[in-house]
């Protein structure tokens, strides 16, 4: 596996790898691989030629208040484990190569950003689909690998790549999860001990609510009894929980579409998000 730091060099590559026609399968991360990642950079070993994972904490999606300075970081760990799942590159580039101005020119997202994360963290989105501009650009890959935990983030990269024409298939994956259900996540770690506990109440409350969405139940009183049984949790605050049409990510009164329900809730330094997507009704 090649470590690669500079864009230049990265495009040299990719050129390379293309002219003796690879298929460039593209793996995005913030680093602090987890089984989540992994899982990403296995699905493009089999789906393509050269696999290229990119480690970049991306300053311009945090806000002013959140964790850029303590996102947790770990290159070796993540180096040896990118090698040993497969990765072919680690691109790896600075803030400095990837925003030499300064982010002068910046994209922003307009539609599905007023509700879930995009509500919460204002300017989140305009951030991720900024550095993904720059990514895709560089990498030029054939096939992105995204992971559904981030099912919004999904949505809105989707609208990007439709919207300004990238050549890229976005491949979403399943949420990764722990034996009792937690969303692998990065965060993870910022866990204390007795909030590991209670975590994986999140997704079984995410289970109940689409047993009851899939039994008839009204989707306001689903919403109302995930907030209740969130609200007993002794650590903690719920930041949201929403049913929404996906990916659509609107409002919505009945299950006759295809849905998410999605919750995010703050333990004292992690912010974790979950979601369940369901198929419309046969
Ligand atoms: O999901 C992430 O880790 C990030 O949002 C991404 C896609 C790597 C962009 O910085």
């Amino acid at each position: 596996m090649k470590v690669i730091r500079h864009i230049y060099e990265m495009q040299h590559f990719i050129k390379e790898r293309k002219r003796r026609g690879d298929t460039i399968g593209f793996v995005p991360t913030m680093g602090f691989l987890h089984e989540g990642h992994v899982s990403l950079i296995e699905k493009a070993r089999e789906e393509c030629d050269t696999v290229v994972t990119s480690i970049f904490v991306n300053p311009l999606q945090f806000g002013p208040n959140e964790d850029f300075d303590r996102y947790p970081r770990d290159f070796e760990r993540d180096e040896r484990l990118a090698r040993e799942r497969g990765t072919d590159v680690l691109f790896y580039p600075s803030v400095e190569d990837m925003y030499p101005d300064g982010a002068g020119v910046q994209m922003k997202v307009t539609e599905r950003t007023n509700v879930l994360c995009g509500e919460k963290r204002p300017g989140h989105f305009d951030g991720v689909v900024t550095v993904l501009t720059k990514l895709f650009h560089i990498i030029q890959a054939d096939r992105a690998y995204f992971g559904l935990k981030d099912a919004q983030q999904v949505a809105v990269v989707n609208d990007l790549i439709d919207s300004y024409f990238f050549p890229v298939e976005l491949v979403a994956c399943p949420t990764v999860r722990e034996e009792d259900g937690l969303a692998k996540s990065s965060r993870n770690v910022y866990l204390k001990d007795h909030e590991r506990f209670e975590a994986p109440k999140l997704y079984q409350q995410l289970l109940r609510a689409k047993e009851q969405v899939q039994t008839g139940k009204a989707l306001k009183d689903v919403r109302q009894e995930m907030i209740s049984v969130l609200e007993d949790i002794p650590y903690g605050e719920t930041d949201y929980v929403e049913i929404l049409s996906y990916p659509q990510l609107q409002t919505v009164e009945t299950f006759d579409r295809k849905l998410i329900i999605a919750l995010a809730y703050r333990f004292e330094n992690a912010r974790l998000i979950d979601n369940i997507i369901i198929e419309e009704k046969l």
